[in-house]
């Protein structure tokens, strides 16, 4: 037997931002009960592979991780191995789990994630397997500790789920409905973050603009985005997702006007064709957007605008498509995050005829990551001769003479600098684009 101490465990995470910061409460909940994180699973007392179900390859990278586990398994009877998040959320996907592979230990949904310590102990005093998955969302739990992978910059989740049913879309099914975070309790967390030397937070939730509903006494996006505007010592506010039916003139006013809210704005279009959209459910039309795209440029200069576009949606033609390239074309996308569509048992889509065949899928797709990828090379390359503030996060991963940090508009920059400038703002003159990040020098 190792010594307590020293008992260690793996984690591995799939998915978005909300299940990175999932994974850091995990982790949090861990170093608690003093576990130590490696990074070598071979090593480990304890696997957690926290799932995310959104694409199916997702699904399938944990059906594969967890075939290979098994002999570690084998290796070592006391291996804890734990299967979390919004994959094992959905209908008898945890039973089906618990019959291919026994030899997992617990299956824990996202809504009892804080019961992780009180399952942990139970395993260790000798049950062989737990599954406990909530299908209905609890209360909000507060004050859970959190191992943050970065000192500098860190995710905070302001509200939890999604009431809005977009046709494609898993996520309401494995996260419930929206319930909003106090606003004192998301200003208390990022105050302890800045007094412990973070500079920036990204506010997280699946569509940050309906932010506060529910809540007494009332408050919007744009309040709760003018409040943490205010707190002294933050020098980027960051958030994501917004959905475009709900981003208020108020918000955009609100970047326009405030001090540590960057000017990036990440804006899910997922479609050109107004028709899609329509059987996407998204209560929005290419017009509209466009109308919307149109208005925050004009009111905040220089800002990087993402998105995500869905290719091969049920019924897309040529034509539906071709608006999509060429609304692409016109909003000028910084960056864009392109998905080929997947059919999610239990959603409305999963059901619709014409289902577009894989070919066309992905022949779409690289059309559509050729353009896209165009226009981010072309934005890059205008930063050539510009000096722009980039905090900086660590060392450069290709190359660790150089550091690595982001502009506001959230542009990679690599750079030489002094190791004692991470986690600071500098000034960095852009020598060179390197086509999807920047190469510069530090300003003295
Ligand atoms: N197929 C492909 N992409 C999807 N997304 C959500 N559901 C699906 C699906 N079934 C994409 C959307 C969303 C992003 C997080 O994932 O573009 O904005
Ligand atoms: Fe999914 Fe739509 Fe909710 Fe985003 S807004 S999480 S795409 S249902």
């Amino acid at each position: 037997m190792k010594d307590k101490l020293k008992q260690t465990y793996f984690i591995e995470t799939w998915g978005c931002q909300m299940n990175e910061e999932d994974s850091e409460k995990i982790s949090g909940m861990l170093k608690n009960m003093n576990y130590k994180r490696t990074l070598d699973r071979e090593d480990a007392d304890i696997i957690i592979f926290n799932t995310c179900c959104v694409r199916e390859n997702a699904e399938q990278k944990v059906f594969g991780n967890l075939g290979a586990i098994k002999a570690l398994k084998r290796k070592n009877p006391n291996l804890i191995i734990v299967v979390s998040g919004c994959m094992i959320q959905q209908e008898s996907m945890a039973e089906e789990i618990a019959k291919k592979f026994p030899f997992v230990s617990l299956l824990i949904g996202t809504h009892n994630a804080y019961k992780f310590p009180e399952y942990l102990n139970r395993l260790k005093n000798g049950e062989k397997q737990i599954i406990d998955i909530w299908k209905q969302e609890g209360e909000i739990v507060e004050g859970l500790p959190i191992d943050r992978k970065s000192s500098v910059k860190a995710f905070v989740t302001i509200m939890y789920g999604c009431n809005n049913f977009c046709t494609y879309c898993i996520v309401p099914y494995v996260r419930g409905r929206e319930r909003s975070r106090k606003p004192e309790d998301i200003e208390n967390e990022i105050k302890e973050l800045v007094a412990k030397g973070y500079k920036e937070v990204t506010l997280l939730g699946q569509n940050v603009n309906s932010y506060g509903k529910g809540l007494e006494p009332s408050i919007n996006f744009a309040e709760l985005l003018k409040r943490i505007d205010k707190i002294e010592g933050l020098e980027r506010i960051k958030f994501m997702t917004s959905h475009p039916k709900d981003l208020s003139e108020e918000v955009i006013d609100a970047i326009a006007n405030g001090r540590a809210l960057c000017e990036h704005i990440h804006l899910p279009v997922q479609s050109g064709s107004s028709r899609i959209l329509k059987k996407m459910n998204r209560h929005y039309s290419k017009e509209q957007y466009l109308d919307l795209v149109k208005m925050i440029k004009e009111k905040i200069p220089n800002v990087a605008l993402t998105t995500d576009i869905i290719v091969g949606f049920p019924g897309e033609t040529e034509e539906d498509f071709n608006e999509t390239l060429e609304l692409v074309k016109e909003v000028e996308y910084d960056s864009a995050f392109t998905f080929l569509y997947s059919i999610r048992k239990g959603t409305p889509a999963a059901e619709y005829e014409e289902q577009i065949d894989e070919k066309t899928k992905h022949e779409r797709f690289e059309r559509l990551v050729e353009v896209v990828n165009e226009i981010v090379i072309r934005k890059n390359k205008s930063f050539e001769g510009k000096t722009v503030e980039v905090l900086v996060e660590g060392l450069s991963k290709n190359n660790e003479e150089n550091l690595m940090g982001r502009t506001r508009d959230g542009r990679l920059v690599n750079f030489k600098g002094d190791k004692e400038d991470i986690g600071k703002l500098v000034n960095v003159k852009i020598v060179r684009s390197q086509g999807f990040s920047l190469l510069g020098d530090k300003i003295i």
